[in-house]
């Protein structure tokens, strides 16, 4: 791996940059280096969606990439991640000959805008959209779904966001104005070919291979490894850490991978979450709805599947949705490879069974049998954008009325995610009826001593767990609840002459 700058297009121009602390976020780049003041910064922490910009990177095998674009943070996302990358700004989407883009003529013509701190943000989500969307090869509408779960990271509190939902999709009746991914992707993959190896700008390393990586990591234990930075960034806006060196291993081509094989799929642990989440989602459509209340879209954006299992939170959410998978996780350094059960992996609050030169590269789930029934519920204190109090996640088998196969998954029930033996040898074997799932919630109560915190009570987090698998039986059953997410406007109307 050579010494040489970070290098990334902006304003069709390459901006390189030879020396930049590790932990310099896109946002400071922007607002202090660059001069760039239109996107703003609200939380510094992810939340609030102001900071938002579009990246354009190269997504697929060598020789038959293709353009991807992402809204993203830029308040926690690290500059040396630009490295290959085009970056979109508001800034950069009016012109002098064409006048506003659609993004922003949507939001004045549907009056999206009052104060106008988070419209920056709002607009870069909605640039994204518009990208992937309308600009490509085969345009399509723009439903309201599509239009929430796009803005879902971007908070506003003054407008309100129904103006801002319809000025979404009302973006693809305005003249088209694409940018030219021809032209994009030969710049994107000339940058990368001309820099020819991974980077190493200063104190920030960030490899292209994985063998390149395990030696980094064994020879450089001083850097942090980092992959998204949707947990470290926080680190450093909020809690003021600096490191004198990172390790980057969004970079590395063998973790980017979803490859479906014989009877598994193995998803590499830089592939993105909005990416991971889609591959499980195509496999079983049921987890559509837990995937899409997974943080806001521009984390999911950045945020990796590795980096959520191995950063360890105990209110992680994707863990106890693979623990009721049965995934397993490949542990790779110089000494060789190791695979173990996820729920093996952490051995106490935060702890791993990691070694300080070893890297997680992988994420196995077994495809074959599939579970009759599989369903993952999440608790948390607002629907969109918000971190569990409780995940509870089940994949049951049934045989002539019996439970055959059962896998239980939960979080924020302990120090760490964790599998529910008690409550699973409960159901093993028994009749999948009332008296069974009654009797399995009573252990899972008592199976967990949960912490109480400010998410939720130790209490209500056994109540709610057991509340869970009852609603899991239920819908079992055929009987679902009143989804929070199938309300609308239309089905909340009183019918006509009724009571108002
Ligand atoms: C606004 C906001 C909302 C969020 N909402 C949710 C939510 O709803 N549910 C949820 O579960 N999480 C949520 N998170 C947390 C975060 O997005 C996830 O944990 C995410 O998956 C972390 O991945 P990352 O790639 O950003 O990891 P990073 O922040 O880059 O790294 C996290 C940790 O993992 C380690 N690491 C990363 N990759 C590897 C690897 N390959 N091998 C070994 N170690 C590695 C790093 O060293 C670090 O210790 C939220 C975060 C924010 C900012
Ligand atoms: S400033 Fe709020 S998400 Fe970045
Ligand atoms: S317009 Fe004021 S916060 Fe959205």
């Amino acid at each position: 791996m050579q010494a040489r700058p970070i290098r990334f297009l902006h304003r069709q121009q390459t901006v390189s940059l030879p020396e930049v602390e590790p932990t310099r976020t896109v946002l400071e780049w922007l607002r202090e280096d660059a001069g760039c003041t239109g996107t703003k910064e609200g939380c510094g922490e992810g939340d609030c969606g102001a900071c938002c910009v579009v990246v354009a990177e190269l997504e697929g095998p060598a020789g038959a990439e293709r353009v991807r674009w992402r809204s993203i943070n830029s308040c926690i996302r690290f500059v040396s991640s630009l490295d290959g990358c085009a970056l979109w700004t508001v800034e950069d989407l009016a012109s002098p000959q064409d006048g506003l883009h659609p993004a922003q003529q949507a939001m004045v013509d549907c009056h999206g805008s009052q104060c106008g701190f988070c419209t920056p943000g709002f607009v870069m989500s909605m640039f994204a959209l518009y990208q992937q969307r309308v600009a490509g090869a085969e345009p399509q509408r723009i439903t309201r779904e599509v239009a929430q779960e796009a803005l879902s990271g971007n908070l506003c509190r003054c407008t309100g966001y129904r103006p801002i939902v319809e000025a979404t999709q009302t973006m693809p009746g305005y003249p088209l104005r694409g940018v030219d991914e021809t032209a994009l992707l030969q710049q994107l993959r000339a940058l990368r070919d001309g820099d020819g190896t991974g980077l190493q700008a200063g104190a920030t390393l960030r490899p292209r291979h994985l063998q390149e990586l395990l030696a980094l990591r064994e020879a450089r234990p001083d850097a942090q490894l980092i992959a998204g930075c949707t947990d470290v960034g926080l680190w450093v806006t909020k809690q003021h850490r600096r490191f004198a060196s990172t390790l980057d291993v969004t970079g590395v081509h063998e973790l980017q991978q979803v490859i479906e094989g014989p009877g598994q799929l193995e998803i590499g642990a830089a592939v993105r979450l909005s990416d991971a989440y889609a591959a499980l989602v195509a496999r079983w459509p049921q987890l559509r709805t837990f995937a899409n209340r997974f943080a806001g879209l521009p984390v999911r954006e950045s945020g990796t599947l590795g980096g959520n299992i191995a950063n360890g939170s105990p209110i992680g959410d994707s863990m106890p949705l693979l623990i009721a998978l049965g995934a397993r996780v490949r542990l790779q350094s110089r000494r060789g490879a190791r695979e173990l059960a996820l729920e093996d992996l952490y051995l106490g609050y935060r702890q791993t069974a990691m070694a300080s030169d070893e890297v997680l590269t992988h994420v196995l789930l077994p495809l074959h049998p599939p579970p009759g029934l599989l369903q993952a519920y999440k608790l948390s204190k607002r629907f969109d954008d918000d971190i569990s109090a409780v995940c509870l996640a089940l994949a049951v088998t049934l045989h002539a009325g019996r439970v055959q196969q059962v896998r239980i998954g939960v979080g924020g029930m302990a120090a760490t995610a964790a599998r529910a033996p008690q409550t699973e040898a409960a159901l093993q074997g028994q009749a999948w009826d009332e008296a069974t799932v009654r009797a399995a919630m009573a252990v899972l109560r008592r199976e967990f001593d949960p912490l109480s915190d400010m998410r939720a009570s130790a209490a209500y987090r056994r109540e709610a767990a057991s509340g869970l698998l009852w609603r899991f039986w239920l819908e079992s059953q055929g009987i679902g609840p009143l989804r929070v997410e199938q309300l609308t406007l239309a089905t909340l109307q009183p019918a006509a002459g009724g009571v108002t």
